[in-house]
C-alpha cells in the first residue's frame, strides 16, 4: 500500500507534496512525511494523515528536490519512527517506499554485521541503508541502484534523494506502481497520476526493474537489462482524477448518490441502437470457454458471486468464484478451455496481481473489470472492461460495486444477445432514484437502532444473499460493528444459536422464488427475540416491512437496492462519530498481499 510523491524543480514543493499525498490517501493514511534537500537532508514526518504535515512543515521549503509518503503500516506500527521518509545511517540517502521487502531480515543482518544500526521496525530503513552501503562503495548512485535491485526481494516503488545530488530525484520500481509526470522546467513522480494532474497531462510509465532519475530537465530511465531506454509519453485525461466533494459532506455519500448516473452511463456505453457494444473477440472467447473462473477481493469478490451465478443461470456456462488470495495458493483451472474474469475497482490489488502472474503462465485468456484505465492489472490481461463509475475516493466501495454488478449483467446479456437485461437495468434506475429521494430518513431511524448494538445479522437467499454479504462488509468496515451475512437456509445449521433478544436482523426479500422461505426465516428469528428490518419489493411485501421498493428483476438486487445497504452503513458510522471515508486500519487500494 502507501502512496509516494516526488518532484524536482517545482515552484511550490511544499504544496505539491502535501496536496499530492492527500490525493493518495486512499493508499493509506496512518502516518505521513516529507523529505527534501536544503544543504542537508531534512525530514518532517508524524503519525496522522498528510494534512497534518502543514502543521509541522516550514512555511517555505527552499529545495529543488522533494519526496513524500502516506503510509499504511506493514512492518512496524504507525509511529513517527516508522513513518517515511527513512534516512540512511550516515545521512547520505533518504527515501520513501511503497511495497514490501520480503528478505529484509537477512538484509538487515547483512548490514548489522557491517556496523549499521536501525531506528525503526520497517523494511524500508533497510533499503535506505543498503543503498547507502552500495553508494559509499561505488561512489556512483546508478551503480548502487543496480546492486540494490539485485539484492531486494519483494515489491518496491522508491523515490530517493541523495545529499550529493541536489538536482536529482532517483527512482526504482518493481511490482508497485510509479508514474513520472513530465513538466516544463520540472518533473514529477507519484504512485498514480492524481497528484500530478494539476501540473501536467503527460506521463511516463515505469516497468518493473526500471530505474533512473528525474532532474528539472531530464527523465532518465534504465531498464531491467541496465540499458538506457527512451520511454514513450502517454497523455492522460485529467478530469477523471477530480476529488471534488461537490457540496457533499463525505465522499461516501456523494458516491452512493451517483449510483443511478453510473448505471445509466454503463448502459449507454455498452448498449446502443439495440446492440451490445462489447468487443466481439471477448464475447466469442467467453462463448467458447467451458468454464469461467471469477476472482476478486472484498466487494469485488461479492460482485463476482453475482457474475458467476448470472453466467450459470442465464448463459449455461459453468463457473467458480474465488477470493483471489485463496485461489492464488491453490490455483485450479477446471475444464478444457477455461477463461478468467478478474474484478478489481482499483486494478492494483496485490492478491489479484499474484493470481494474474499464475494465469499468465498458462494459455488462458483473461478479462479485467475495473474502474481504473491503465492500472497494473489492465496491463497484463487479454481484455479490459471499464466501469466508467468516476473516481471512487471513499475507502468503502459503493458505486463501483453497483457498477460491477450492472456490467456483469450486461456482459451476461451480451453473450446470448438477451436484450431484456438492458430493460431490467433501466428499471433499476427508477428504484435507485426512489430510494435516494424517499428513504434516507427512514434508513437513519434504522441506523439509530443499529448503532447501539455490537452484532448485526443480514439475511437473504441467492442474489439477496450476495447483497447481504456486501451489506455486511460495508457495515463492519466503517462502523466497526460485527456483522454477518447468512443465507436464509443456513440459519438452522448453526447461526441461529446466536439470535438473542433485540439483535438487529436485516432481511432482503426481492426474489419471488425464495420469498416464502425467507418469510419462514423471519418467523424463526423473531420468535427468538430478533428485531427484524425487512427490505422488500412491492409484489413480495408485507405491511410490517421497513422499506418497500418497486418491483425489479430479482437478479439485480446488487444494483437496485445496494444503496439501502450503503446508506445504512454510512449513517451508522456517522452517528457513531467515525471517519466515514477513512475507516481505521484500511486503505482504498490494497497493494500488499
Ligand atoms: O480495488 P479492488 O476492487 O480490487 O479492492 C478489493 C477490496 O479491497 C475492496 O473491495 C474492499 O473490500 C472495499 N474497501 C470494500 O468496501
Amino acid at each position: 500500500m502507501c502512496g509516494i510523491v516526488g518532484a524536482v524543480g517545482i515552484q511550490n514543493p511544499r504544496e505539491y507534496a502535501v496536496e499530492g499525498l492527500k490525493m493518495l490517501e486512499y493508499r493509506g493514511y496512518d502516518s505521513a512525511g516529507v523529505g527534501f534537500l536544503d544543504g542537508r537532508i531534512k525530514l518532517y514526518k508524524d503519525v496522522g494523515s498528510p494534512s497534518h504535515l502543514y502543521d509541522i512543515l516550514p512555511a517555505k521549503i527552499n529545495s529543488n528536490v522533494i519526496i513524500g509518503h502516506t503510509r499504511w503500516a506493514t512492518h512496524g506500527k504507525p509511529s513517527k519512527e516508522n513513518s517515511h521518509p527513512h534516512i540512511s545511517m550516515y545521512k547520505k540517502i533518504a527515501l520513501v517506499h511503497n511495497g514490501v521487502i520480503e528478505n529484509f531480515v537477512e538484509l538487515r543482518e547483512f548490514l548489522t554485521t557491517r556496523g549499521y544500526c536501525f531506528y525503526s521496525q520497517t523494511d524500508t530503513e533497510v533499503i535506505a541503508n543498503l543503498l547507502e552501503y552500495f553508494y559509499l562503495e561505488s561512489k556512483d548512485m546508478l551503480k548502487a541502484m543496480v546492486l540494490l535491485k539485485e539484492k531486494l526481494e519483494g515489491s518496491y516503488a522508491l523515490a530517493i534523494v541523495n545529499e550529493d545530488y541536489p538536482d536529482r530525484l532517483f527512482m526504482l520500481k518493481k511490482a508497485s506502481p510509479l508514474l513520472v509526470g513530465k513538466g516544463k522546467g520540472f518533473n514529477l513522480i507519484a504512485s498514480d497520476a492524481s497528484p500530478m494532474v494539476n501540473y501536467t497531462n503527460e506521463f511516463v510509465e515505469l516497468d518493473d526493474f526500471d530505474y533512473g532519475y528525474i532532474s528539472k530537465e531530464e527523465i532518465v530511465v534504465f531498464n531491467k537489462e541496465n540499458k538506457k531506454v527512451d520511454k514513450k509519453t502517454i497523455i492522460k485525461s485529467t478530469e477523471s482524477f477530480s476529488h471534488d466533494l461537490k457540496g457533499y459532506p463525505h465522499y461516501m455519500l456523494k458516491e452512493i448518490e451517483e449510483i443511478d448516473e453510473v448505471v445509466k452511463r454503463l448502459v449507454s456505453t455498452y448498449y446502443q441502437d439495440d446492440k451490445y457494444l462489447f468487443d466481439k473477440e471477448l464475447i466469442k472467447d467467453l462463448k467458447e470457454s467451458d468454464h469461467i473462473i471469477f476472482l476478486g477481493c472484498g466487494t469485488s469478490y461479492h460482485a463476482s458471486l453475482v457474475g458467476g451465478r448470472l453466467f450459470e443461470n442465464f448463459n449455461n456456462i459453468s463457473t467458480t468464484k474465488y477470493i483471489a488470495s485463496e485461489w492464488a495458493f491453490h490455483p485450479t483451472f477446471p475444464g478444457e478451455k477455461p477463461f478468467v474474469v478478474l474484478i478489481s475497482q482499483s486494478g492494483e490489488t496485490a492478491d489479484l496481481i499474484h493470481c494474474l502472474k499464475i494465469i499468465q503462465e498458462k494459455d488462458v485468456h483473461t478479462l479485467l473489470i475495473t474502474n481504473t484505465a491503465g492500472s497494473t492489472l489492465s496491463r497484463g490481461v487479454t481484455y479490459t472492461l471499464l466501469l466508467h463509475a468516476g473516481v471512487e475516493v471513499s475507502v468503502a466501495s459503493t458505486k463501483a460495486y453497483a457498477a460491477q454488478v450492472a456490467l456483469l449483467a450486461l456482459l451476461s446479456g451480451a453473450i446470448d444477445d438477451n436484450k431484456k437485461v438492458v430493460d431490467d437495468l433501466k428499471d433499476t434506475i427508477k428504484v435507485i432514484e426512489y430510494i435516494k429521494n424517499n428513504f434516507k430518513e427512514r434508513i437513519q431511524k434504522i441506523a439509530d437502532v443499529i448503532k447501539e448494538h455490537q452484532n448485526v445479522f443480514y439475511l437473504g437467499r441467492s442474489f439477496d444473499y450476495f447483497l447481504s454479504l456486501e451489506a455486511s462488509l460495508k457495515l463492519k468496515e466503517i462502523s466497526y460493528i460485527h456483522s454477518e451475512a447468512i443465507p436464509g437456509g443456513e440459519l438452522k445449521h448453526g447461526p441461529i444459536a446466536l439470535i438473542s433478544q433485540g439483535l438487529p436482523v436485516i432481511v432482503f426479500i426481492t426474489d419471488p422464488l425464495t420469498a416464502s422461505s425467507m418469510r419462514g426465516n423471519i418467523e424463526e428469528v423473531k420468535s427468538r427475540g430478533a428485531n427484524v428490518f425487512v427490505i422488500s419489493t412491492k409484489e413480495l411485501s408485507k405491511e410490517s416491512d421497513s422499506l418497500v421498493v418497486d418491483n425489479y428483476a430479482y437478479y439485480l438486487s446488487g444494483v437496485a437496492i445496494s444503496s439501502v445497504a450503503f446508506y445504512l452503513a454510512y449513517y451508522v458510522s456517522l452517528k457513531k462519530g467515525y471517519n466515514v471515508d477513512k475507516p481505521r486500519n484500511l486503505a482504498k487500494s490494497v497493494t500488499v498481499e
